[in-house]
């Protein structure tokens, strides 16, 4: 081999060499194990020993200088690079992806503001609740067996806490609390999330958002119920939906009823292909005892409470044959709001 040529051809390469890759290159052709060099130290071993001595040393040398050629260039390079980036000032941007409120969130907030727009005041309750205020101030007291209209997540409490605490079941212990704080003339709605502790299916979860409404005035019957329950849903609905009351049983009104929507069949807009009708809500007359317990004078007073499910209103509104999808966040579900 010719060490000589070797070094010529390596030096005039380097010269040529303008990126760090090329020099990279260059190292793997020239220093490399598989370089013309390291084969030829290899071949020294089948050498005389004088000759091996000789040619050794020679191609040392020339290793140390293509080193040295090397170490040098890299310098260089690293001198000459530029110290910004190159940046395309008039490339398009990427676009940044933006979220967008829950179907919840988006009901709710309508359900609000169609309550407002008819002077309801808007009032928040404690999720964590006392059995009084979830139970017995509502008239159900412990063993009564409406409790069991209500599975509910106990919660221990410390000991120096009056009576048991829980996940409220309803929104409608806003309806004590509010009272014992204010006098009537009275019209608020409560917006909340509940909790019960029971198995979920297409129409039931264990957390839920219920609107509680409390309407107390000294002329305040059932006909007025009926028609501010028609405005605001005809609102949220925009007519497209028929309602139907019927009676039913709360401990803490009387009468009480239950309140069922179902899309207009000759709509349009037809949401759903089921014609059934889905319960949205229970309501009452509220219940003189409560009443009389807050201290209001009951032959003045009188007024109507109900509790509406939101999720229900956003199934219908948004044809959602499942519950269980508004929290199983699945984005392809989200994404559709
Ligand atoms: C109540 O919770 C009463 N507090 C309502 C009430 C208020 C009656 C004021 C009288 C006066 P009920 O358990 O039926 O009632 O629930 C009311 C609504 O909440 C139901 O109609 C339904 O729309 C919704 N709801 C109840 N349980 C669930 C659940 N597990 N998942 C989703 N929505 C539910």
């Amino acid at each position: 081999m010719n060490l000589e040529r070797l070094n010529t051809q390596a030096q005039q390469e380097v010269s040529n060499v303008n990126s760090s890759q090329d020099l990279e290159n260059w190292r793997v052709k020239y220093l490399g194990r598989k370089s013309e060099l390291s084969l030829f130290f290899d071949s020294l071993k089948s050498l005389p020993f004088s000759l091996r001595k000789k040619q050794g040393r020679k191609a040392n040398h020339i290793r140390q200088l293509l080193l040295s050629l090397y170490q040098q260039k890299r310098e260089d390079l690293e001198k000459n690079q530029p110290d910004f980036e190159f940046f395309d000032l008039t490339r398009p941007g990427q676009k940044i992806k933006r979220g967008h409120l829950h179907p919840l969130t988006l009901i709710l907030r309508e359900i609000v503001h169609s309550f407002e727009k008819i002077g309801f005041e808007v009032v928040e309750g404690p999720e964590i609740e006392t059995d009084y205020y979830n139970f017995d101030a509502l008239r159900i007291p412990e063993n009564h067996p409406a409790r069991d209209m209500w599975d509910t997540f106990w919660i221990k409490s410390p000991p120096s806490q009056a009576g048991k605490l829980l996940l409220r079941t309803h929104t409608s212990p806003m309806q004590i609390r509010y009272m014992e704080k204010h006098q009537p003339p009275l019209r608020i709605i409560v917006p909340g999330k509940c909790f019960r502790f029971e198995a979920t299916d297409a129409h039931h979860e264990f957390q839920f958002h219920q609107v509680e409404g409390l309407m107390i005035g000294e002329n305040i019957s059932l006909a007025n119920f009926k028609f501010i329950i028609k405005e605001v849903l005809e609102d949220i609905f925009k007519h497209q939906i028929e309602l139907r009351f019927r009676p039913s049983y709360f401990p803490f009104v009387s009468p009480g009823l239950e309140v069922d929507i179902r899309q207009k069949q000759d709509t349009r807009y037809k949401k759903q292909d089921t014609n059934e009708w889905l319960e949205i809500m229970g309501a009452g007359m509220v219940h003189p005892q409560l009443l009389k317990n807050i201290g209001y004078e009951t032959n003045r007073w009188q007024g109507f409470a109900f509790g509406l499910g939101v999720e229900r209103i956003a199934m219908i509104k948004y044809g959602i044959d499942d519950i269980r999808l508004f929290f199983g966040s699945d984005i392809r579900f989200l994404e559709q709001f």
